[in-house]
């Protein structure tokens, strides 16, 4: 296995200072690199608020803190940036003609011993590792947000990525505290985003469908399906921008993942990104970290089996496509979501046979993209 001294990571934005910082936290030096010092002072302001946070919940002492900070070296140009590095993290937008040209530098000054690992939430592995010169020691490395608290990475090697980069991928996951599920196929939206993804849109579509509120819908969503946010609270959360890059993605390589809802292209269009931009679904007073308040009151007016039934439909497209296994599921989205409940625990609460009747009666109004898939048919309660 590779041992891995020093990384680097590429992009400076809500995962890569996360990234950064989780690796620091582990005790590793990390070059935290982006293409302007303006964006490096704003992902360390971040990391420095996260570190209070940290201290503040004595999770870590003030001298810790310190001692983490000062292992991130902020830097603009690429070829030091790269230097000396074992375990390359890129973290850029998720653009793949930005990333083509991202790995087409990165190759130039890469020292022969450096992985490259990609925390990209939907392009396919295989096709970025094929624009480098490396790619059997390229790998999918998916952090969730925010890295700092949430403890899945998922791992997800390219058809020719080679056994050693998978085994140094899974040690470098648990060393940094982390748990790793392996993603066996480099499918569109790997385990997570191939849930999380088509439920945002399928809210959205409930919002019109059962002429019922956001926060009906997000407190359902968290007091009857265990998420710790509601659903376009999470999407806020995560950035309007990166859902609807995932959805395109999607999209573009499978018309029946996900179908997406004009709503989030509107907003994107307005600007409206979600919290960081002060606007999305929700509206936000521009703090770091705000919440919406969501009550059992208003969870009790809406019965969400239909955003139960898609996800656990994508869930069992996973398991029969041997992508993953139900616990592989279970585990990613406990720790990748921070679900408080097994989904398909959920589904048992709310019956495995209206759960396929549900997506029956979908699938004969919207269409065939509902059909239930065979492992939710054949499944049986516990
Ligand atoms: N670092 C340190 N502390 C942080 C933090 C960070 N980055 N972000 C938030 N906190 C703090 C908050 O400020 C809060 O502190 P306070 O008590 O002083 O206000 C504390 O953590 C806990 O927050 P909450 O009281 O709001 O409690 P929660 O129990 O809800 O935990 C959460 C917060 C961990 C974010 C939880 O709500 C959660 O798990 N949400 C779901 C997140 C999720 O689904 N992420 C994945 C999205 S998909 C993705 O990333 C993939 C990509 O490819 C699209």
């Amino acid at each position: 296995m590779h041992l891995v001294k020093k990384i680097t990571v590429l992009g400076s934005g809500i995962m890569g200072h996360g990234i950064a910082q989780v690796c620091a936290m582990a005790g590793y030096n990390v070059t935290l690199r982006d293409i302007e010092s303006s964006l490096l002072d704003k992902a360390l302001e971040k990391v420095k608020w996260s570190l209070s946070k940290l201290v503040e919940k004595q999770k870590i002492t003030q001298i810790e803190a310190d001692r983490i900070f000062h292992r991130i070296t902020p830097e603009v140009d690429l070829e030091l940036s790269l230097r000396d590095t074992d375990l390359l993290i890129e973290a850029v937008p998720e653009d793949l003609g930005l990333k083509k040209k991202v790995y087409t530098d990165v190759d130039k000054f890469a020292e022969e011993k450096t992985l490259y690992a990609s925390n990209t939430s939907t392009l396919p592995i295989t096709e970025m590792a094929a624009l480098t010169g490396r790619p059997e020691r390229f790998i999918g490395l998916h952090f969730f947000n925010p890295p700092q608290l949430m403890r899945l990475v998922e791992i997800i090697p390219g058809r020719g990525t080679n056994q050693h980069t998978i085994n140094t991928a899974l040690d470098f996951v648990m060393r940094v505290g982390k748990e790793p599920v392996l993603c066996r196929k480099d499918v569109a939206g790997f385990i997570v985003n191939r849930i999380f993804i088509p439920l945002v849109h399928e809210a959205a579509y409930c919002l019109e469908r059962d002429g019922v509120s956001m926060t009906q819908i997000d407190s359902a969503v968290k007091y009857k399906m265990g998420f710790p946010m509601g659903i376009f609270e999470l999407a806020d959360y995560t950035g309007l921008d990166v859902i609807f890059k995932a959805t395109s993605e999607m999209y573009s390589r499978d018309t029946r993942i996900v179908h997406p809802h004009p709503k989030i292209k509107e907003l994107v269009d307005a600007q409206n990104l979600g919290q960081k931009t002060g606007k999305g679904f929700y509206e936000y007073s521009g703090n770091t970290y705000e919440r919406v308040n969501l009550t059992p009151e208003e969870a009790a007016k809406y019965n969400p089996i239909s955003l139960v039934a898609v996800s656990a439909n994508n869930a069992a497209w996973l398991i029969s496509n041997n992508v993953c296994t139900k616990e592989d599921v279970d585990k990613a989205l406990r720790l990748g979501m921070g679900l408080k409940k097994d989904l398909f625990g959920t589904v048992e609460i709310f019956g495995v046979g209206n759960v396929v009747e549900k997506l029956r009666e979908m699938a004969s109004k919207y269409g065939s993209r509902y059909d239930p898939d065979v492992y939710l048919q054949s499944y049986k309660s516990k």
